[in-house]
């Protein structure tokens, strides 16, 4: 049950006598209380809610609700969602096997999506989904785990064809496969003071332990991620595992400042097509992927692989255009060497990249055994087609 009040709302319109009609807002409140049973799905009220108090409302939402269907943020225009207590997503993952999100942020118009205390949480509740046993496969020569019944699972929040929204102030756990994606012409994307945490995340195999990621950004314009926490864990400690932020195509204007990514796989990471392999989809039909004007800024690195370039499309013509790294600190794990690969079919030729003022600026810590001979010397390597314009300041050799 949620118990719309329009005492903001009646407030106003009193005040609405004495003051220009420019000025009237109807700041409508839904709160929502939750049902109180795990089994029982509050999804549903909360949507109702989100609808009542669509045109610049507030919902509220200040207990733990349980989440068994798609909770659909995107009739929210111009409104507030204040999450104070807990989202527990059901670990029934047949159910949201294929479907589209979690939590829909699709053609929404300024949402803010808050916690005002710091108490709310999303639990995306995937330690299970982590550990599920997968199909394994000796054919192709090394050891290989197939996809698996579970393994479509939806992005937690997929922000898809919206502008002017921010996100900020929320601790999120435990999502399978993917925590945000920035996709479909969205603009004005604003995600702040968030801490992502990933625990007990399988590690035993190439490209499983890569299955979650926190950020996929592409084909999308002027993004912010700022104070930002990743900290993915593993079911053992010393294994990195999923990815930081994949930088795809169709990007310009993209601010990240303020970010430290623990210890995933990859950190932050042009990843070219890396949205379309991840299911092993045929090479996107964009035959030219461009991205541009991005800057990466005060990035403390700790990934098995801090930062570089990978272009999983075959026979595409990928370009990047004024990136910067600034101000990275390294305290583990290794610079990426310029590295085509696809994770669906061993072809490895006939891919080019293009990279045109790309800057690395005022690097600290340990640089380990960074790939640093592709920055110097011959980053396009043997098997690759393409343009290498990269410049260096205060870089250690
Ligand atoms: C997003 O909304 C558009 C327009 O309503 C719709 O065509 C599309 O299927 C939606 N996408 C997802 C992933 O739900
Ligand atoms: C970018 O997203 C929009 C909206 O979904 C879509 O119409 C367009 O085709 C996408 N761009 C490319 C190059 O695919
Ligand atoms: C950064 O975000 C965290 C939540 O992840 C918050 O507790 C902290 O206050 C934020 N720091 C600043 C400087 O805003
Ligand atoms: C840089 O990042 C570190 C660690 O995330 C943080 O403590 C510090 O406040 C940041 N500084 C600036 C200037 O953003
Ligand atoms: C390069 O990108 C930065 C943002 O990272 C932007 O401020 C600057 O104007 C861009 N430079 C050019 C030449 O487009
Ligand atoms: C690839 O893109 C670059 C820059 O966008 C362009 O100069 C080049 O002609 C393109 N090459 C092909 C084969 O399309
Ligand atoms: C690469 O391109 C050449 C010439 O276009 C073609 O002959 C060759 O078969 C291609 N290789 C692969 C692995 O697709």
């Amino acid at each position: 049950m949620y118990l719309p009040s329009f005492l903001a709302l009646s407030a106003l319109v009193s005040l609405a006598i004495s003051t220009p009609s420019s000025s009237l807002h109807s700041r409508a409140t839904c709160t929502v209380t939750s049902q109180g049973f795990e089994g029982l799905d509050d999804a549903p009220l909360i949507n109702n809610a989100i609808k009542d108090c669509s045109a610049a409302g507030t919902i509220v939402l200040p207990q733990s609700y349980s989440i068994r269907s798609p909770l659909d943020l995107g009739p929210c225009q111009r409104c507030e969602i204040q999450l104070e207590g807990t989202l527990l997503i059901s670990d029934d993952w047949a159910f949201w096997n294929n479907k589209e999100a979690y939590i829909s942020v699709n053609g929404s118009r300024g949402l803010a999506l808050r916690s005002v205390t710091g108490n709310g949480v999303i639990d995306g509740h995937a330690k299970g989904w982590y550990q599920r046993s997968r199909p394994y496969d000796t054919s192709l020569g090394n050891p290989y785990y197939k996809r698996d019944a579970y393994f479509d699972q939806p992005v937690l929040i997929p922000i898809l064809g919206s502008e002017d929204i921010q996100i900020s102030n929320i601790l999120l756990k435990n999502a399978p496969r993917e925590f945000f994606r920035v996709d479909a012409m969205s603009k004005g994307i604003t995600l702040t003071d968030l801490t992502l945490l990933v625990e007990g995340h399988w590690y035993q195999d190439t490209w499983t332990r890569t299955e979650t990621t926190a950020f996929q950004l592409r084909n999308s314009s002027s993004i912010r991620l700022n104070n930002i926490t990743v900290d993915f864990r593993s079911s053992d400690n010393s294994a990195a595992v999923g990815s930081c932020v994949a930088l795809d195509w169709g990007l310009s204007d993209v601010a990240i400042n303020d970010i430290s990514c623990s210890t995933t796989y990859w950190g932050i990471v042009i990843q070219m097509g890396g949205l379309d392999i991840r299911k092993c989809l045929p090479p996107s039909p964009v035959s030219s992927q461009v991205s541009r004007d991005i800057l990466i800024s005060n990035y403390t690195a700790n990934s098995a692989w801090n930062l570089g370039f990978m272009n999983y499309d075959r026979e595409t013509n990928a370009t990047v255009i004024n990136l910067t790294y600034e101000d990275l600190n390294f305290v583990g794990g290794g610079y990426l060497q310029n590295f085509l690969y696809s994770g669906c079919e061993d072809v490895w030729q006939n891919y080019t990249e293009n990279y045109y003022n790309i800057w690395f600026k005022r690097f600290r810590g340990n640089l380990g055994d960074a790939a640093y001979a592709c920055f110097h010397h011959d980053c396009l390597g043997y098997w690759k087609k393409g343009h290498v314009d990269f410049h260096f300041e205060d870089v250690p050799p």
